[in-house]
């Protein structure tokens, strides 16, 4: 499908999507989230699918929301069409894992994108941050409670109070991001990672994201609990059979996703 704000392609099982605005610095305008939002379900469905990555420009992942669609916006318009909502529950709902590859800017509404993703591999160039104080708002997708969580109450205040950016290296000492790895090789390396994730069982790849999430959403007690029934349902697989027999064999596993 040809998207006029995006570019997708899929290399090896693994979908790379690409945001295409550079007039706006990737800004996420209503028919961007749009197409994103359909290149995830596509790329979710698609068998040949089996990761997806998504990555900006060198010089922006997104500069956030798009502040010249939003300007003259009223509440009652913003409450009423719920903005940002259903494509962030696109996203979230998006069962195969997802690769933020952050070069540049990533800030306001392109920072909670690159968190609503599964974890972040980040450019040595690139600068996130949480500016809409700066706009007289404050974060729409999610950024007050994902930053906080990622990185503390102390950092996510400064970060949504001054409207400062944070550079790579402060984003993988705060737990931001994964990995910092040089600009020019960001794709690739996302890449790498994503045909590595590619190459596992896809129902354990999905119950380990799966998993991990659940680590956002209750208590240590529950989730260890969904985590052991998780671990446990997964030897009814045959996948489990060819991982465990591969390793005693002292060979690669043939996964089948079965
Ligand atoms: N929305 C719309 N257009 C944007 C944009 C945005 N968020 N960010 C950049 N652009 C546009 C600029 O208007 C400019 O367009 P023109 O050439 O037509 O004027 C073009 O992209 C290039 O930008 P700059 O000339 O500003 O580039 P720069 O290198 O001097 O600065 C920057 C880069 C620091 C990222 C600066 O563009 C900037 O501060 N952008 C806004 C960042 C921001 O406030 N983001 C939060 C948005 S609100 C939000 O995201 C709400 C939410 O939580 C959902």
């Amino acid at each position: 499908m040809a998207y006029q704000t995006l570019i997708v392609e899929i290399e090896d099982y693994v979908a790379l999507i690409r945001l295409n605005r550079p007039e706006a610095l990737n800004a996420l305008n209503s028919a961007l989230l749009a197409e994103l939002g359909d290149a995830l379900k596509a790329a979710d469905a698609n068998e040949k699918v089996r990761c997806i990555v998504i990555t900006g420009s060198e010089k922006a992942f997104a500069a956030g929301a798009d502040i010249k669609e939003m300007s003259d916006k009223s509440f009652v318009e913003m409450y009423t069409q719920s903005f940002f909502s259903a494509e962030t529950e696109t996203i979230l709902a998006t069962r195969k894992p997802i690769i933020a590859a952050v070069a540049g800017y990533a800030l306001g509404g392109g920072c909670e994108l690159a968190m609503m993703c599964d974890f972040i591999i980040a450019g040595d160039n690139a600068k996130f941050g949480q500016p809409e104080i700066n706009l007289g708002v404050i974060a729409g997708m999610g950024g007050t409670q994902r930053l906080t969580r990622f990185v503390g109450k102390s950092k996510s205040m400064d970060m949504h109070l001054t409207g400062r950016f944070m550079d790579a290296a402060e984003a993988e000492r705060s737990g931001l991001v994964s990995r910092v790895v040089p600009a020019a090789k960001l794709v690739q390396e996302a890449m790498a990672a994503a045909q590595k994730i590619a190459a596992k069982s896809q129902v354990s790849v999905m119950a380990a994201k799966e998993a991990v999430n659940v680590a956002y959403e209750t208590t240590l007690a529950e989730g260890v609990r969904f985590e052991r029934r998780t671990f446990y349902a997964l030897f009814a697989t045959e996948d489990q059979k060819e991982g465990m027999a591969a390793f005693l064999e002292k060979r690669e596993p043939q996964f089948r996703d079965k």
